[in-house]
């Protein structure tokens, strides 16, 4: 099966799309335009549904580049999730923030809004009060967060009417025990055991660590050659080998999209699922 299903119903394909730079950096940077948006369709036709966005990306581009490379497929074939950033997490900001979103990627609702990254500055209260709103007027359908702790999550839940679907946060081979950004520590021992537990997706980025884990490895690289697989097909089979554990890899390479997808297809033998995690701990 190439997907999770949580208790409630909720389901994400074990790899979706990545769209971190497309459409620039933090900033929007339109000269790679064409390239961005034959990879985001290139990937619908491959048979991707579930794309990651943000606000943030390409101060929004990345946004309009999704909205227009999805125009021609069905709206229920897809499952499109972005953002509110840290900075907009007031309560009119959040709203004047999903509002934003939805109109440069042209729908009428997103099917999952993930507040990015917490900020100790903005009470959580009046976050997803606004999250709450979105969802009663059918803007969002799912609540999730970004880069929360457990105790994050479990005070971010004490305020929303629904269920938080998700939390997305850093996690491949190189990043159990701690990410880049400074977010999440031993997520393979705490975060997905404490979603698993509680039904809620674990969303996993940056899962080849941005081309890190395509170096040699002894390990990797005999798992890869048993299944006759590449190394990123085996760094992200692992992942989603775990339960409610999914990934959302990047890559404008149609080639690179077509071992992606495909990497969510097939199950390892548990001794080398266990040999992987012990060799990059
Ligand atoms: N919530 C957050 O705070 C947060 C933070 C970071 C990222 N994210 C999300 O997670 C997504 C994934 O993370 P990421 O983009 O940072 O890192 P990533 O997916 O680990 O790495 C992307 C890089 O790996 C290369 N790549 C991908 N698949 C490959 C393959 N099969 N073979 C060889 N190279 C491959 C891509 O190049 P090619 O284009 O050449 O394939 C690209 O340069 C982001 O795009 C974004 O949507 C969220």
């Amino acid at each position: 099966m190439n997907i999770w299903k949580l208790d409630n119903g909720f389901e994400l394909p074990k790899v979706g799309l990545g769209t971190w730079l497309m459409g620039g950096n933090m900033e929007a940077n339109s000269s790679d335009d064409e390239v961005c948006l034959r990879a985001i369709q290139s990937a619908l036709d491959l048979g991707y549904r579930h794309i990651d966005t943000a606000e943030l990306y390409g101060n929004g581009h990345a946004e309009e580049l999704v909205g227009q490379a999805i125009t021609n497929t069905k709206r229920e074939n897809l499952i499109i999730a972005t953002k509110v950033a840290k900075t907009n997490l007031q309560y009119e900001d959040v709203l004047k923030a999903a509002k934003g979103s939805l109109k440069r990627l042209k729908l009428d609702y997103v099917d999952i809004y993930y507040i990015h990254a917490p900020n100790p500055n903005i009470p959580v209260e009046g976050t997803m009060k606004a999250m709450n709103k979105l969802i009663k007027e059918g803007l969002i359908k799912n609540i999730a967060v970004s880069n929360f702790t457990i105790d994050m999550i479990r005070e971010a839940q004490s305020f929303a009417d629904t269920k938080i679907v998700a939390n997305q946060v850093e996690y491949s081979l190189s990043t159990q025990l701690e990410d880049n950004y400074g977010y999440s520590k031993n997520v393979c021992s705490e975060m997905v055991p404490y979603c698993q537990e509680n039904g809620i997706m674990l969303v996993a980025y940056r899962p080849v660590n941005r081309g890190e884990l395509l170096e040699p490895n002894k390990i990797l690289d005999k798992v890869a050659q048993k299944y006759g697989k590449t190394r990123a097909q085996i760094a992200i089979n692992w992942l989603v080998s775990q339960k409610n554990v999914v990934t959302i890899p990047m890559s404008q390479n149609e080639t690179h999209l077509k071992e992606n997808l495909e990497a969510g297809d097939w199950e390892m033998d548990p001794e080398d699922i266990e040999a992987l995690g012990v060799a990059y701990r």
